[in-house]
């Protein structure tokens, strides 16, 4: 499936990511910027947030209470921040668009 990175200031990456990869693992992988997955997809770092576009954003299964309790101390969250390293690489998820957050 290929999922598609905007950076804050535009710049877009297309990566093709693996099924049963997360979505951190795919940017990390093809070295989209901005996605850092310091504690390798723990859920205990909050590098990897993102926002999810629309449509996607109400598709996806909702954050469990260890990934709520992550973004309740990020900043920056809104509604459809979510972390990237809990986000399960499907191919039902071909084309998902996220946002990459500005750096802080
Ligand atoms: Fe650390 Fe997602 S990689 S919370």
């Amino acid at each position: 499936p290929t999922l598609k990175f905007i950076e804050a200031s535009g710049q877009t990456h297309v990566v093709e990511a693996v099924v049963g990869q997360s979505v951190m693992e795919a940017a990390t992988g093809h070295l989209v910027p901005g996605i850092v997955g310091e504690c390798g997809g723990c859920c205990a770092c909050a590098t990897c947030h993102v926002y999810v576009e629309e449509p996607w954003c109400g598709q996806l299964d909702p954050p469990d209470e260890m990934e709520r309790g992550m973004l309740d101390g990020t900043p920056g969250v809104t509604a459809r921040s979510r972390l990237s390293c809990q986000i399960k690489v499907s191919a039902a998820l071909d084309g998902l668009v996220l946002r990459i957050p500005a750096a802080s």
